[in-house]
């Protein structure tokens, strides 16, 4: 059934640790990867055999996770890379106390599995929570604001996305105590210096989402730090409303969009609110990124042809650019006058790909408008 099955086929070993770990187990798992076959690693723990290992069958939820993603990946965000914060970063007062938030995660969270499940490429940027760790993400751990300013900068280079559902600490201690502070005195007084402002600092030619947490004037607020912030759209939380914001399941917003345009969204669980800010994400990246058939003649040539209807994300014809490749090496290249096609510097690129076959899809993303794209192959 496996042979003959055209369903993308996802394995879970479970097995003896040794059996598991033995090299003619690891080169079959790897010739099943190499045909395209998704395998989900076994956990470590207790064996059936009374030995401890790795060998387990997977979490449910990992595997579960798999299955959304691999389905996923012809959804409206396959070949995006969307970075997504979650949860209340924790700021140290001395080694044992800090200054927190109720942020539970569950918005980032969920709005990171949504993307997942819609074919992009997530990474997960986290303040601690007691969630369980999504499947099929890159999931990045940090405490404090400024470690959370960090790993977006980073994430965020190659992004199309960032999308910020963490509430992050406003103001951190100007002092870290080395030890615990001694409860002696009647009073205490802290010194706080306000923390980086990410949404803010972080540059690059990306669609940037926030939230705002309000509880009075919730659109006007919203609307003033979407401003402020310089971000595409916001959601406005009312963390007055009932079942709504921190630590719940269900979430009511508002999104305000850049061109003020504001739509208020009724009662939802976070899951669902994710997936209608998602609709709005792929409707601002959708005029920067071009899908595009591979051709028989374009496998056998080398090229790749841009249709006239799809050139309107590029330079002029003849222009060169900066085109990103999926082994992240950079070419330069144009879109050729006569022909319509990018030949110049490409032929490494399907060199590279000799599983590329007619029917295929390929997207090119700008990166850097009119300067620089990124190719990928549609899995
Ligand atoms: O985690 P849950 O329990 O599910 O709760 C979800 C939530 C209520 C935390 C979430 O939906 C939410 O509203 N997050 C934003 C909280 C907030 O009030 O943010 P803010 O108004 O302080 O900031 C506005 C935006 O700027 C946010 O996207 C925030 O991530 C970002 N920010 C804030 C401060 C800072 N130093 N840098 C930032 O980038």
């Amino acid at each position: 059934t496996v042979l003959a099955t055209k369903a993308p086929v996802i394995v879970a070993p479970s097995m003896d640790a040794n059996m598991f770990q033995n090299s003619i187990t690891q080169d079959n798992l790897a010739k099943l990867k190499a045909r395209g076959f998704t395998i989900v690693d076994p956990g470590y723990g207790y064996l059936a055999s009374g030995k401890v290992g790795l060998g387990r069958l997977a979490d449910v939820e990992k595997i579960i996770g798999t299955v959304k993603q691999v389905l996923g990946r012809s959804g409206d965000l396959a070949g995006k890379r969307i970075v997504v914060t979650a949860g209340g970063t924790r700021e140290p007062i001395d080694p044992v106390r800090h200054i927190g938030n109720r942020s539970s995660g569950k918005m980032g969270y969920a709005m990171a599995e949504a993307a997942r499940d819609r074919g992009a490429t997530v990474t997960l940027i986290t303040a601690p929570t007691s969630l369980p760790e999504p499947a099929s993400m890159e999931v990045i751990r940090v405490e404090t604001a400024v470690q959370m300013k960090e790993a977006v900068t980073k994430a965020s280079a190659q992004a199309d996305a960032l999308i910020m559902a963490a509430a992050v600490a406003d103001y951190q201690p100007k002092n870290v105590a080395e030890a615990k502070i001694k409860k002696e005195a009647p009073t205490l007084t802290l010194e706080l210096v306000k923390t980086p402002d990410i949404l803010t600092e972080v540059k690059g030619n990306l669609i940037k989402v926030g939230f705002a947490a309000e509880s009075e004037d919730v659109i006007e607020n919203a609307r003033r730090k979407l401003e402020k912030k310089k971000l595409d759209l916001m959601a406005a939380n009312d963390i007055t409303a009932k079942e709504s914001g921190f630590a719940v399941d269900t979430n009511k917003v508002t999104l305000i969009s850049r061109d003020g345009k504001i739509e208020s969204l009724p009662l939802m669980s976070k899951r669902e609110v994710a997936d209608r800010i998602l609709d709005r994400v792929v409707g601002m990246l959708d005029g920067r990124s071009v899908e595009l058939i591979i051709k028989p003649f374009m496998i056998k040539l080398r090229r790749i042809r841009i249709d006239s209807d799809k050139r309107g994300i590029f330079p002029p014809l003849g222009t060169g650019f900066d085109l990103e490749l999926d082994d992240g090496s950079v070419i330069n290249t144009y879109i050729d006058k006569r022909t319509g096609q990018i030949w110049k510097n490409i032929r490494q690129w399907f060199k590279a790909h000799p599983e590329l076959k007619a029917g295929d899809k390929v997207i090119i993303t700008v990166v850097e408008p009119l300067k620089k794209y990124r190719l990928e192959i549609i899995k």
